[in-house]
């Protein structure tokens, strides 16, 4: 079954991705692409409706992306967002200005006439504007649909010919009906079926899956990680034995964690799932190593070794799995070219299998997305919904060497820590968060007694996308009881302190 489809084409605003994740989310299909596709290009893969995005330029810089007139004679209905909005008038005719000022943050708009686009939203509300341009006259043809004060044309279009452009961002959620408008757009306009749900994608990639695969072999190198567990049991579901997971236990992970793997994907779903017991050679392998780079290059290298090492004793295979998402692809070429995913615990693998070709179930799917097919197929919310671990895990986390007994500490800590963020009902608001054994030591008074031992640092914070991230403002009674916690049960550790800095300057992990 082949999905309805829209086009976002791409002038390099900052919400593009955005937009596509909410007509996603609107039950249709999109691609994000290159705004240089041609018209023919776009006439050949047929979609029900054409985004343009917003982006940075201004219509007669010299060196602004434009668009043929061509697409607009394809009839393919074509909602144009802020620059997109600007290209569409002035391709067709209209004129574009300058504002005298640059216009940002929330304004009320007023719907002046009925059209496609404004079913169901009042006739005043709350949109949010960034622009420094903006369409002064709508081409021959075109209506002016709304406005605000500083801003006349704020929505206008045709409903004859299904074009509009809007000059606020719908995709925003300060825009209070924006997500309405794009609905409309796409039920109203283009016609949309709202066939694009996480059942058909996983009904549909089974069918493919089994179709491309048939008897054949396949591999996977099974991380624990949401995108390698929901990439590897899509695989499994469609050809069953034919699948052997490897899964590298640096010994490095979090608590209980490799039980777990062990546990679901073995036990639980039957996957052919191999364990390579490694954790004495990386311990040897980092034995002396305090240079953040060096552990990572080491624990990067062992690891395709080790994997090397079990893939050899399968043999070769057909195809490996490689759990490559979206923005990893749109990320990588801006959307035309195919590139691995760059991990560092997967990066080198194609160099060490024995395989004809890669299989990447994911490459479609934002990671909500991921997420929700993990659902579908029936995996617990543990799995689904674990924070992102960075492939060297709780080696970055410990500052200095490695050893055994640090190890120890610093999972105790981080248990803890995850157990009363699950308690308090944060797990899903807080992006990623965890313990840090630093390499400090200080005085403390235990019983009647004085200590002099490790301090833990705790680190929490929010992001969208790991490029930048803020501290969390987790409430006090929780690092309370956290620090109370750790400071009676994990031994070794006599004090606790809270990490408040952002990203930038600082990163995520602290090594
Ligand atoms: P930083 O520390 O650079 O981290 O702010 C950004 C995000 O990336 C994760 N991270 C890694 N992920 N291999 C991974 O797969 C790595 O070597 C690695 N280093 C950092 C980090 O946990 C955070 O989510």
């Amino acid at each position: 079954m082949q999905h309805q489809k829209v086009l976002v084409l791409d002038f390099g605003g900052q919400y593009n991705q955005l937009i596509a994740r909410r007509v996603r989310d609107l039950g249709v299909y999109c691609e994000l692409l290159s705004c240089d596709l041609s018209a023919e290009e776009i006439g050949r893969s047929a979609p029900i409706g054409i985004i343009f995005t917003g982006g940075p330029n201004s219509v007669y810089d010299e060196n602004a992306p434009r668009v043929s007139p061509e697409i607009f004679a394809l009839g393919i209905p074509v909602l144009g967002i802020c620059y997109g909005a600007q290209l569409i008038a002035y391709t067709l005719g209209g004129k574009v200005a300058h504002a005298p000022s640059s216009e940002y943050g929330k304004r009320e708009i007023s719907f002046l006439k009925e059209s496609p686009l404004s079913e169901g939203i009042p006739e005043k509300s709350v949109c949010w504007m960034s622009h420094t341009d903006l369409v002064q006259e709508v081409p021959a043809g075109f209506e002016v649909l709304a406005s605000t004060e500083s801003c006349p044309v704020a929505l206008f279009g045709s409903a004859e010919r299904n074009l509009y452009g809007v000059q606020f961002h719908p995709e925003v959620v300060h825009s209070e009906y924006g997500n309405k408008l794009l609905e409309n757009f796409l039920y109203r306009v283009c016609g949309a079926k709202g066939d694009w749900t996480m059942k058909n994608f996983v009904a549909e990639q089974v069918a493919r899956l089994k179709e491309k695969i048939g008897n054949k072999r396949v591999l996977c190198a099974m991380s624990g990680g949401v995108d390698s567990a929901v990439a590897a049991t899509l695989v499994h579901r469609a050809v069953g034995e034919n699948l052997t997971c490897v899964f590298v236990d640096h010994g490095l992970l979090r608590k209980n964690e490799p039980e777990e793997v062990m546990r679901v994907f073995k036990e639980e779903l039957g996957m052919r799932l191999i364990k390579a017991d490694a954790g004495e050679r990386f311990l040897a392998a980092l034995k002396g190593v305090t240079d953040p780079e060096r552990k990572r290059r080491i624990i990067g290298e062992l690891f395709i070794c080790v994997f090397e090492e079990e893939a050899k004793k399968i043999g070769k295979v057909d195809f490996l799995v490689q759990g490559t998402i979206y923005p990893d692809v749109i990320e990588s070429g801006k959307g035309k070219s195919a590139v691995i995913k760059s991990h560092h615990n997967v990066g080198g693998l194609p160099d060490v299998v024995d395989f004809q070709e890669i299989v990447e179930p994911l490459r479609d799917l934002f990671k909500d997305e991921v997420r929700r097919v993990g659902t579908e197929l029936g995996l617990a919310d543990e799995i689904v919904w674990r924070q992102p671990c960075p492939g060297p895990a709780l080696a970055i986390r410990i500052m200095g060497e490695v050893t055994r007994e640090k190890l120890e500490i610093v999972r105790d800590a981080d248990a803890i820590f995850r157990e009363e963020i699950a308690r308090a009902g944060l797990a899903r608001d807080v992006w990623q968060y965890f313990a840090v054994l630093t390499d400090s030591k200080t005085v403390g008074v235990q019983g009647d007694f004085r200590t002099y031992e490790n301090v833990i640092a705790l680190r929490a914070v929010t992001s969208v996308d790991a490029m930048t991230a803020d501290w969390a403002r987790i409430p006090f009674e929780v690092l309370e009881r956290v620090s109370t916690r750790i400071t009676n049960e994990v031994k070794h550790a006599n004090r606790v302190v809270y990490d408040i800095t952002s990203k930038p300057p600082a990163t995520i992990e602290w090594e």
